[in-house]
């Protein structure tokens, strides 16, 4: 049975972004500063992590209360064990419309094809440099553009569909911007430009690192002229752009200078099993609990609903009332974006 909820801003429950490990083989410095996430970091223990029953359980339950769109990370989702038979389960899910992945593209040349087979249509991949320097800055040391680069191509090869995120930040990638565009547009991959977020509490966001989503059209636009296209549904994220002479479409997510609160029906589930109804809360419900000792779907099914009915998040849209380093925000390698 289908029960649609909304929440106390009339906002319906339509994502599920489900963050399948909370390690990841990169430490970018705005995400997992390898200060914070060293060797002695600890990270979840197996059995603190959701099976993939019980994250089938869970998304079916989602489902009945209104979500179409599924979308898996991290972490990196692709340091997850046999991934492609979560896909396989997700996707066969009567109700999900559209599964994604975001990733950052280091492993998918070798699992690209898998996923395609297993029913996923596309896949996001995080890359904020093309240089191999920057990139390495970036992202703690950790591999070459080229895997990444490599990545997508199999992707795209292999029938998936890509999207490429690219983090700006003032005075490290921001000389990226034109580079990229240029790159993906030839590609005819679709980018999206994200302005850096005072996610989590470990990055030491300064609203002066952040690049607007209006210099960068102003940039691009500079080069390469750009003309606004409609959402392609309500609540979409990144505003959308397209190249006046190809079409290309571009993206920017501007969740810190024009933020998108208003539409947001994205509930997140940690790798532990916990609920957050917003990239910046500070607390989670705890469902791997209540899944654990309770057979019953109707038992999760109705908390779900009651925490959705309670909902009043609007972080973004708040941002400028709230002090700058609030502590305890939940980390994005928790809830993967
Ligand atoms: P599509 O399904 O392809 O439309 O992608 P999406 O809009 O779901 O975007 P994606 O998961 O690629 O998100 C891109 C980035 O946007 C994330 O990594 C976050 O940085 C940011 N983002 C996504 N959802 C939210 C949100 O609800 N609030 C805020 N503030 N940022 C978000
Ligand atoms: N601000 C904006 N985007 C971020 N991401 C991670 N941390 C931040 C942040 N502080 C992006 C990653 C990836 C997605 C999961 O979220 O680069 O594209
Ligand atoms: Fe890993 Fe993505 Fe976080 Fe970078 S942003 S450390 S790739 S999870
Ligand atoms: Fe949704 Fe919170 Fe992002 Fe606003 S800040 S769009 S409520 S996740």
């Amino acid at each position: 049975m289908k029960t649609k909820v909304l929440d106390t801003l009339e906002r319906p429950l339509r994502d599920l972004r489900i963050s399948l490990t909370d390690r990841c083989n990169f430490r970018c410095r705005y995400c997992m500063p390898e200060e914070i996430f060293g060797p002695d970091y600890s990270f979840l223990s197996a059995d603190k992590i959701l099976s993939f029953d019980e994250l089938e359980r869970l998304t079916k339950i989602f489902v009945s209360l209104g979500v179409k769109k599924v979308r898996i990370t991290g972490g990196e989702p692709l340091l997850r064990k046999d991934l492609p038979l979560l896909i396989e389960r997700i996707n066969n899910i009567e109700g999900v419309q559209d599964i994604a992945i975001t990733t950052n593209g280091s492993m998918l040349k070798t699992y690209a094809e898998a996923l395609y087979n297993a029913g996923l249509t596309r896949v996001t991949v995080s890359l904020d440099s093309l240089d191999d320097a920057r990139f390495r800055q970036l992202n703690g040391n950790r591999g070459k553009v080229k895997r990444v680069l490599d990545g997508i191509q199999a992707a795209a090869d292999a029938g998936l569909k890509v999207k490429v995120n690219m983090v700006v930040q003032k005075r490290k990638n921001e000389q990226d911007i034109l580079p990229m565009a240029k790159y993906f547009k030839e590609k005819k991959h679709i980018l999206r430009f994200i302005e850096y977020m005072d996610v989590g509490n470990s990055n030491g966001w300064k609203m002066e690192d952040v690049v607007s989503k209006k210099e960068i059209l102003d940039r691009i636009n500079a080069q390469m002229p750009l003309k606004p296209i409609d959402p392609n549904y309500t609540g979409e994220v990144a505003t959308r752009f397209q190249y006046e002479d190809d079409q290309q479409e571009i993206g920017i997510i501007s969740s810190v200078t024009d933020s998108f609160c208003a539409n947001c029906s994205r509930a997140r589930v940690s790798a532990e099993g916990k609920l957050y109804t917003c990239l910046f809360a500070t607390k989670g419900f705890d469902l791997r609990k209540l899944l654990r000792t309770s057979d019953d779907d109707q038992v999760v099914t109705q908390k779900i609903s009651d925490i959705w009915n309670h909902r009043t998040d609007r972080y973004s849209d708040e941002r400028a009332n709230h002090a700058p380093h609030k502590k305890s925000k939940v980390e994005m390698s928790h809830i993967g974006g």
